[in-house]
């Protein structure tokens, strides 16, 4: 059964049952400062289990794709190595929130598998919570009674807590579970060895599929257990491990869900799999990661250097890895696996361009990073004397990702040494910098009034009374801070791209700032210094109103922004994220090329014009989805909407939006976009600014222009205007400049051939070190072209200008072949100037504050020349090694 087909099945089946469909939410999570990304079908109904949001119905069922590679549930070391684990995978998930509980979600589960699926039940196990004495939580009796209405006793298997407990994180909802197993040997081995003996012991025929959870509990940060006012049923089936037993194969990779992609990654490896093993566990790993990559770039989140970006970039980074070690790719590949995975999901068809660019690119960068880690390799070994520092070592795994097994493994090749205690060392002090870095911990809520409503009323109103409802401390290795949770509230808590209102709150007695309004899930939290000394009291709550009206300004412009791109750049344009704050206005969006100054004025004059136009807001609460669809209005992707929404209406400019806005075009004042660039491959970012901001950034240019007034009227130069007049200055400018050029050449070429004479020979290589009398930067590099085209020759050129020492090394051609590199050279001797520098193989220069050093800048680079290894090694076997891939 095809595994499209396999997913409708259960749909209909639970559909059946009177469960709503309902949709998936994306895999990256946005406002859960506790997950980075959605890791289980259960995390979009979160609110719903704690009882902070009431449910739109009871029985809801969905397929929810889920990515476990951080926090509480990470299986990425399994991946590839096993035949079922993944970074990414779907979920099939029922769930009943309050109404039925474990009888009926079991029985449930065994219909679908015995009758619908028609497995055989002689190969399935479950197993059942045992208790447990520290937690103080009875054995399921409920469950085993169900259970054993349907299958033998003797498949019935009591677990402990870490089988059968499951948990979404180290807080929140849990509860006891009840999981299904399926035992998928082939019959002589199921004589040889009973399957039960095999439930949960890592083997990979006999696996977990389906996981009921029945959520009682939430777990707060102290570790404490609280039940529930409501009992809730969340189960959540494997859908590529359903798809292997349903296809009759031993493994999830080769299901029509992974083989397509594996034997993509065969044709353009030309390496066969189910040839050797770790061939094979790099085909599954790479088949595997593409997935998580792709899915979460279409669900918005881009690969980068912080937080979930940062996930994605290392999952991509390791596929790489497996692909340069095992298969032989020394140039990108990974993008080419795109065009198989959007025969599978038609989705990826409108992305398809921008996956294509940003992972190829990525795949670019990173190797990159490997000749830029091979290079500096080679530096350490060719300086080395025999022993380089643990504190180097360190640096090529922490800058280039070196394993410190690759490095130890090149460094004995060369003879060289060094001191393994120094690198361990550093690489604990940086583990230690980075977990106090991201040290955050919320302390439990303290209730007040334990009133589960909270309202939000700042669209209309920026001041209003309020009573703190509950409040916790959070602790960060920098501060302490208080969350407030207010019974309602006029501040507009951070999202969609805008920042959280400021504010104070304030009764006859105090006055406490609000420093910015955040939200987790459905909960608006207020963050201040301090908590009031009377926090029972009664406060009104004002909103900075002119913070607010500067950042509705920027919500509104922004609107109009992404209206006038997909009008006048076309409509591929789509947001790739956008940030609205008082001060300005960013908005990242899909588009390959860069926007002429031609189109940036088409933009702002559409924009103005609306402004001039002074549209109406046209604010529409509580509109269906699907009718706000109709109208056209704009969506974002890798956004989860509810059924019904709020769509922002200027005239045309229809979009879904959270945001607060000015109730009329007019107010945004004069929109002015400050600059254009690329941010990553097909990704552009205007910035622009509004109101205020515009105001002053007139100032600034008329204050400007005033003056360059003045300057030029002082100068005696032709033209009529002053533009003419500055043109002519940067004319006459340039003809002198070329004139200067022309008589230094002449003076140089003179100098070059007088120094000629006097090179000496040190390893082989002819060298000068010449110290210039007079010029500056420039004329030093002049001179220092003028060295390139000669042979087997080394100039170190020295200047010293305003109390500043400056180098210059030049390398000839044929030295270069022969691996002299002068961006090395110049690190090592621009210590000697105190200064640092950088440059290319043949040219590179450095600046430093010591004057006095440029003869031991030169003496060094003598020795450099003459201890200079022409024969170092760096073997084959150390390069095919340089990923190694147990090192994540
Ligand atoms: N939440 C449970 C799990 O992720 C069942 O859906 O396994």
């Amino acid at each position: 059964m095809q595994s499209n087909k396999l997913r409708e099945l259960f749909i209909d089946f639970f559909n059946s049952k009177n469960h709503e469909i309902v949709s998936a939410s994306p895999v990256v999570i946005k406002d859960d400062p506790t997950l980075m990304f959605t890791n289980a079908g259960m995390n979009q109904f979160k609110d719903i289990f704690l009882g902070i949001k009431p449910p739109k119905y009871t029985r809801v069922v969905n397929s929810q794709r889920c990515l476990r590679v951080s926090g509480k549930h990470n299986d990425l070391e399994q991946v590839g190595h096993d035949s079922y684990h993944h970074t990414l995978f779907e979920m099939l998930g029922s769930w009943s929130f309050g109404d039925y509980f474990k009888e009926e979600a079991i029985k449930f589960s065994w219909e679908f598998l015995t009758k619908i699926c028609k497995l055989d039940k002689d190969r399935l196990y479950v197993t059942i919570f045992e208790g447990s004495k520290d937690e103080n939580l009875d054995k399921d009796i409920d469950s085993y009674q169900a259970w054993s209405q349907l299958i033998s006793e003797d498949r019935i298997i009591f677990s402990s807590k870490a089988d059968n407990f499951w948990e979404m994180g180290d807080s929140g909802p849990c509860g006891p579970c009840s999981e299904i197993h399926y035992d998928n040997r082939v019959n002589a081995e199921r004589k040889n060895i009973d399957g039960k003996s095999l439930v949960n012991t890592d083997h990979d025929q006999v696996i977990e599929i389906w996981n009921l959870v029945f959520i009682q509990y939430n777990r707060y940060t102290t570790g404490k257990l609280k039940a529930l006012k409501d009992k809730h049923v969340d189960t959540g089936m494997g859908f590529e491990r359903l798809a292997m037993i349903m296809q009759g194969v031993n493994s999830n990779y080769e299901t029509d869900i992974f083989l397509p992609i594996i034997n993509k990654i065969a044709e353009i490896s030309s390496i066969k799999y189910g040839d050797k093993s770790k061939q094979d566990i790099a085909m599954r790993v790479i088949s595997d990661h593409i997935r998580a990559i792709v899915f979460s770039i279409i669900d918005g989140q881009l690969p980068s250097n912080v937080k979930a970006g940062y996930v994605i970039r290392r999952i991509l980074r390791r596929a790489i890895r497996y692909g340069y070690n095992f298969l032989n790719f020394r140039t990108p590949f990974l993008y080419k696996l795109i065009p198989v995975l959007e025969l599978q999901f038609s989705e990826i068809t409108s992305h398809k361009e921008l996956l294509v660019k940003v992972i190829k690119e990525e795949e670019e960068s990173f190797l990159r990073t490997l000749e830029g880690g091979l290079k500096r390799i080679k530096d350490l070994i060719i300086n080395s004397k025999g022993s380089i520092s643990g504190e180097d070592v360190f640096e090529l795994y922490d800058t280039y990702g070196f394993p410190v097994d690759l490095t130890s493994l090149i460094l004995s090749e060369n003879q060289i040494n060094f001191n393994m205690n120094d690198f361990n060392k550093a690489l604990k002090e940086q583990r230690k910098r980075s977990k106090k870095a991201s040290k955050l911990v919320a302390e439990d809520w303290v209730v007040l009034h334990d009133e589960e409503h909270q309202e939000f009323v700042g669209y209309n109103n920026l001041k209003v009374d309020v009573k703190i409802t509950k409040y916790r401390k959070v602790i960060s290795n920098q501060d302490q801070k208080y969350h407030l949770v207010f019974n309602v509230t006029p501040f507009y808590p951070e999202g969609g791209g805008q920042v959280g209102d400021i504010g104070f709150i304030s009764n006859q007695t105090e006055k406490i700032k609000i420093l910015d309004t955040k939200k987790e899930n459905k909960l608006i939290i207020h963050l201040t210094e301090n908590l009031p000394s009377q926090i029972s009291k009664n406060f009104t709550a004002s909103v900075d109103i002119e913070h607010r009206k500067q950042c509705s300004r920027n919500h509104s412009a922004t609107h109009l922004l992404h209206q006038s791109l997909l009008n006048i750049l076309g409509d591929h344009i789509s947001q790739r994220g956008s940030l609205v704050d008082s001060k300005n206005l960013r908005f990242d969006f899909s588009h390959f090329s860069k926007i002429t100054d031609q189109e940036i004025k088409k933009i702002e004059l559409f924009i103005n014009l609306k402004i001039l136009a002074n549209i109406q807001l046209e604010e529409h609460n509580n509109l269906p989805l699907s009718k706000a669809q109709k109208l056209g209005a704009i969506m974002l992707f890798g956004e989860k909407y509810e059924d019904v929404v709020r769509m922002i209406q200027f005239g045309d400019s229809k979009e879904l939006c959270g945001g607060t806005h000015v109730s009329f075009t007019g107010e945004i004042g004069l929109f002015k976009i400050i600059s254009e660039g690329s941010v990553s491959s097909g990704i552009r970012r205007i910035h622009a600014i509004t109101g205020n901001a515009t105001l002053e950034y007139l100032e600034i240019l008329q204050q400007f222009k005033f003056k360059t007034e003045k300057m030029i009227s002082k100068i005696s130069v032709t033209g009529k205007s002053t533009m003419e007049k500055l043109q002519n200055v940067v004319l006459e400018n340039k003809y002198l400049n070329k004139k200067i050029k022309l008589l230094k050449d002449e003076k140089y070429s003179y100098l070059k051939s007088d120094y000629l004479q006097k090179t000496d020979l040190i390893n082989g290589v002819r060298f000068l070190a010449i110290e210039l009398d007079d010029g500056d930067s420039e004329d030093i590099k002049q001179f220092a072209f003028m060295f390139k085209n000669e042979e087997n020759l080394v100039v170190i050129l020295a200047l010293k200008k305003d109390n500043k020492a400056l180098l210059n090394v030049v390398f000839t051609d044929d030295l270069i072949k022969k691996g002299l590199d002068a961006s090395s050279l110049i690190n090592v001797i621009s210590k000697d100037i105190r200064g640092g520098g950088g440059g290319q193989k043949h040219y590179a220069t450095a600046g430093g504050k010591n004057v006095d050093g440029i003869s031991l800048a030169f003496e060094n680079a003598r020795k450099y020349i003459s201890n200079y290894k022409f024969d170092y090694i760096i073997s084959k076997r150390a390069i095919q090694n340089v990923f190694r891939t147990s090192d994540y």
